[in-house]
């Protein structure tokens, strides 16, 4: 099957989940599992910036992921900050726009600086919008957007759907429309919550580290074939 261009999804969310669980089956430390996953991480993108999908976002951290064993936070940590470092100039190279969610405050400096810097250093790339969530909760997504638009003396009375979401994390993505969850969990586990309400949803057994880009092109390409009604009784052609 090949994939008709004109229906791709625009915007396309991922949560990479399984390392530890790939690790663990290897009889390797659960970090080992985040080397490869970062792996899996740079092919998808790739993939997918080849695919000509605009808008990918990547879940890299949640909020709820400080609760993790302090060994384990602080080598994802130095993983994500010697990956902003080091693969710079991957995303030159492949024209790839980087955007961060979430709440950069409550990061470590190193990590709040390299994150200012890839999205500066790529800030007019229009192959691809990647969009890397770290320290990313979908709840206070919406919470940091209201703070955000009260302090922008925003009268919410008059304020619609559309409006509200320019307050958010990615004001210049369309909404997801299809999110893939590896690792055989079925839950949205905080992410993205205003942004999938009409997202189509694939979930998967495979560990993310195993997600092979002829996986992740089967997932696309069983999106083109779905009838999107968004409420309606049948979908406008
Ligand atoms: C996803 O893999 C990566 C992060 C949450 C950082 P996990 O580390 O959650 O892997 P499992 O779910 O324990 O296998
Ligand atoms: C979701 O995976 C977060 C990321 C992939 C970054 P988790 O492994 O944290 O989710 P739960 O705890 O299984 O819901
Ligand atoms: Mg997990």
């Amino acid at each position: 099957m090949t994939i008709d261009s004109s229906k791709l999804p625009k915007h396309v969310a991922i949560t990479m989940d399984g390392n530890g669980r790939w690790a663990t089956q290897r009889k390797l430390p659960r970090t080992s599992g985040h080397n490869e996953g970062l792996k899996t991480a740079k092919r998808i993108v790739k993939a997918a910036a080849d695919l000509g999908i605009e808008s990918l976002t990547l879940y890299v951290f949640s909020t709820e992921n400080w609760k993790r064993a302090e060994q384990e936070v602080g080598f994802l940590m130095n993983l994500i900050h010697t990956h902003l470092k080091g693969e710079l100039q991957f995303y030159k190279d492949n024209k790839i726009r980087i955007n961060h969610i979430g709440d950069m405050s409550a990061l470590p400096k190193n990590i709040q600086k390299d994150l200012k810097e890839c999205m500066e250093d790529t800030k007019d790339f229009t192959k691809i919008k990647l969009n890397l969530a770290i320290n990313y909760g979908g709840r206070d997504e919406i919470l940091r957007g209201v703070k955000n638009a009260l302090s922008q003396g925003v009268d919410f009375n008059s304020l619609n759907e559309a409006d509200f979401s320019k307050y958010l994390d990615m004001p210049e993505c369309s909404d997801v429309d299809l999110l893939i969850r590896t690792g055989g969990d079925l839950r949205l586990s905080n992410f993205l919550l205003w942004h999938v309400a009409y997202a189509e949803m694939i979930f998967t057994d495979t560990l993310w580290p195993d997600y092979s880009n002829e996986e992740f092109i089967s997932h696309i390409e069983s999106f083109t074939t779905r009838e999107r009604r968004f409420g309606a009784e049948k979908a406008k052609k």
